[in-house]
């Protein structure tokens, strides 16, 4: 494969992963995932921009060789998760007088992670510069995008941000820049969903911080790079915002079909009341396609049937998750079905104890669904709808 140049003298030298399927063991990949690391090739120095997952270390070394890098002076590692650090010591192994360039929380993530010396580092302030002849590096500290430790860096000469997991999109392209904005957006925003979301109020500082750069180019270490920046930083500015929108999220499991009759009902009553609403059928569902309509729902109702005296694990499953994501979302409620009685709104409700939500009286039927259920679900749509109009989300 020819060099991928993304600017002049910086080229992208990471690794396309178009078979992952899981990562974390928890998030679903269901376009793949790139491990994107770069080469920046100064008149004086050259650098290389974070490294890749350790199952890919041989295509970056090779990519590197290929551009006939004979001596590195520095690797900037933006981020201490091994998806791009975990090469680091293949790549200190192959260039030993190279020196790693980060900050001092990420350093010492780097040296309990890898077991690299300290010898090997040299620490940067936020908006440092380091010069490599004709290009600068200017190192940006964006925390908590998702760890503490997390930076980027800015090249001025290249209007390029080197982004790292910021901005960054689970998936596997042939192209070096973004060629299907559509794609991108819904991957880029499972993205921001899974693991970003919960740091929406770092993540606005940061976005605040960056434009006060110029910036033509985003490259991030997942997915293609953004030719067109404002693409994505618009799409992180409407995530993380306070706004919501007028739709109701239904992640639900049934076991033997009271609740997913209950849930039925109470989808048709909200679509007619012109309620946008997503139903998720929990034993099968894709957690990456829950999580992107949890960025910006207003509402959020668990259906659970009761069993072993309490919610069942599927449906826990979802609200910890919900938990975790901690979504913007501002009212929250629980229908379903039981036999005989058990603690499944207590237990649910206690699994989202993060969420700012206020919560709507939940419909618990026993048994079947009858007349009065379906009466109940009503009244709870009807609710939402009054809810979302008194919160001035309902135009
Ligand atoms: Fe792509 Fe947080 O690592």
């Amino acid at each position: 494969m020819k060099n991928r140049q993304l600017r002049p003298n910086v080229y992208s030298v990471g690794a396309i992963d178009w078979d992952a399927r899981l990562f974390d063991r928890l998030i679903p990949l269901p376009d793949g995932t790139s491990y994107n690391a770069y080469i920046v090739l100064g008149s004086e120095k050259t650098a290389l921009i974070d490294t890749v997952d350790p199952a890919k270390t041989a295509v970056l070394l090779n990519n590197i060789v290929k551009i006939g890098v004979d001596k590195l002076d520095y690797v900037i590692a933006h981020h201490g998760e091994q998806d791009h650090s975990g090469s680091l010591s293949d790549v200190l192994l192959m260039y030993p007088d190279a020196k790693i360039v980060t900050n001092p929380r990420c350093k010492q993530m780097l040296m309990d992670l890898l077991d690299i010396d300290d010898e090997k580092f040299v620490t940067v302030d936020d908006g440092q510069t380091l010069s490599l002849g004709d290009k600068t590096l200017q190192f940006v500290y964006t925390p908590w995008v998702h760890w503490p430790e997390t930076m980027s860096t800015y090249v001025p000469e290249d209007k390029v941000l080197f982004s790292c997991d910021f901005f960054g999109a689970h998936l596997a392209t042939s192209s070096l820049f973004v060629d299907d904005e559509a794609a991108v957006y819904e991957a880029a925003k499972r993205y921001y969903a899974e693991i970003m979301m919960p740091f929406r109020k770092q993540i606005n500082a940061n976005l605040a911080k960056l434009d006060k750069l110029d910036i033509e180019v985003i490259a991030p270490s997942h997915g293609p790079a953004y030719d067109k920046p404002a693409f994505i930083i618009d799409a992180y500015k409407d995530w993380v915002s306070d706004s919501v929108k007028n739709k109701v999220v239904v992640p639900y499991v049934s076991m033997h079909g009271s609740t997913g009759e209950m849930v039925s009902h109470f989808v048709e009553a909200l679509m007619d009341r012109d309620i946008m609403v997503k139903q998720f059928e929990l034993s099968t569902v894709d957690i990456g396609k829950l999580a992107i309509e949890l960025v910006d729902a207003a509402s959020i109702v668990i259906g659970s049937p009761t069993v072993l005296a309490g919610a069942h694990p599927a449906a826990a499953y979802a609200a910890f998750m919900a938990n975790a994501l901690r979504p913007k979302a501002k009212f929250a409620s629980i229908i379903g079905s039981f036999g005989w009685g058990g603690k499944t709104v207590e237990q649910l409700t206690g699994l989202m104890s993060n969420l700012k939500v206020e919560l709507l009286e939940p419909v618990l039927v026993k048994g079947q669904p009858k007349e009065a259920a379906f009466v109940a679900i009503d009244r709870l749509a009807d609710e939402i709808l009054a809810k979302h109009k008194e919160a001035g989300i309902v135009n």
